[in-house]
């Protein structure tokens, strides 16, 4: 079983920064899954909401901003006296960063609010100019996203984002040509397990982060568990 880290090693540090990025792969995890935003001139930013206010000393919408304006906000502002300043990552950073690394990278494309016209490519462009076709996994709750960007890149690795208990997961995510089905583990029922295993979909699954959650899904043969303290998967996996 993979162990990838939910927007870093989020569970102890300032989440989707290059900090909690570098403190996942310290922890021996996998992979890393990071949520993506388009700023208003059009860069690729690492931020899990559509604002800046629940993880920066900033407010308003990302896609409002410029680049150079959100990157004078503070993304570890709730942890300002362990970790001092941390800003928000641009993709084009993160890719940098991890390319010479033995990490898979888990790109969430957070499109269920704004639709960000044009940011798969951008994303795409990235993920070809660094040589990451092989190290990551494309995910989105819009699967629309999902296809648009499965047609620019058929080589890709995809992933359909869940958050409900989906009958026949696996027919459709095999009927859309994708191989990662990605839902909230809770759903993971033995039916739902089987039917998806029937149809030869990977299963990497969220927000694990209980280590008797760990165990069931291990012992379902689930193929990857995304939650935010890598170390206690970690330590379960060399148990
Ligand atoms: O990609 C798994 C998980 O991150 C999906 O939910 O809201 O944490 O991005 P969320
Ligand atoms: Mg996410």
């Amino acid at each position: 079983m993979k162990n990838f880290a939910h927007r870093g090693f989020s569970g102890k540090y300032p989440e989707n920064t290059m900090l909690a990025f570098q403190k996942a792969f310290e922890t021996g995890a996998d992979g890393i899954e990071l949520d993506v935003q388009l700023t208003k001139d059009g860069e690729v930013v690492i931020i899990h909401d559509e604002t800046v206010d629940r993880t920066t000393d900033g407010t308003g919408y990302v896609r409002d901003y410029p680049l150079e304006v959100l990157q004078k906000l503070d993304a570890s502002y709730l942890y300002k006296k362990e970790v001092g300043f941390w800003p928000i990552p641009t993709l084009r950073e993160y890719c940098e960063w991890v390319c010479e690394k033995d990490l898979v990278t888990n790109i969430e494309l957070k499109t269920s609010v704004f639709e960000y016209k044009g940011i798969e490519k951008k994303v795409l462009d990235l993920i070809r100019e660094y040589q990451l076709e092989k190290k990551v996994i494309v995910s989105s709750f819009n699967h629309f996203s999902i296809l648009r960007m499965k047609e620019m890149a058929p080589d890709l690795t995809y992933g359909l984002l869940t958050d409900t208990w989906l009958v026949g997961a696996g027919a459709y995510t095999s009927s859309l040509g994708v191989t990662c089905y990605h839902p909230n583990y809770r759903s993971l029922v033995p039916e739902v397990v089987e039917e998806l295993k029937a149809h030869q979909i990977k299963i990497n699954t969220y927000t694990v982060n209980r280590e008797e959650d760990v165990k069931d899904l291990y012992e379902k043969g689930i193929d990857s568990v995304i939650g935010n303290f890598p170390d206690m998967v970690e330590r379960f996996l060399k148990r």
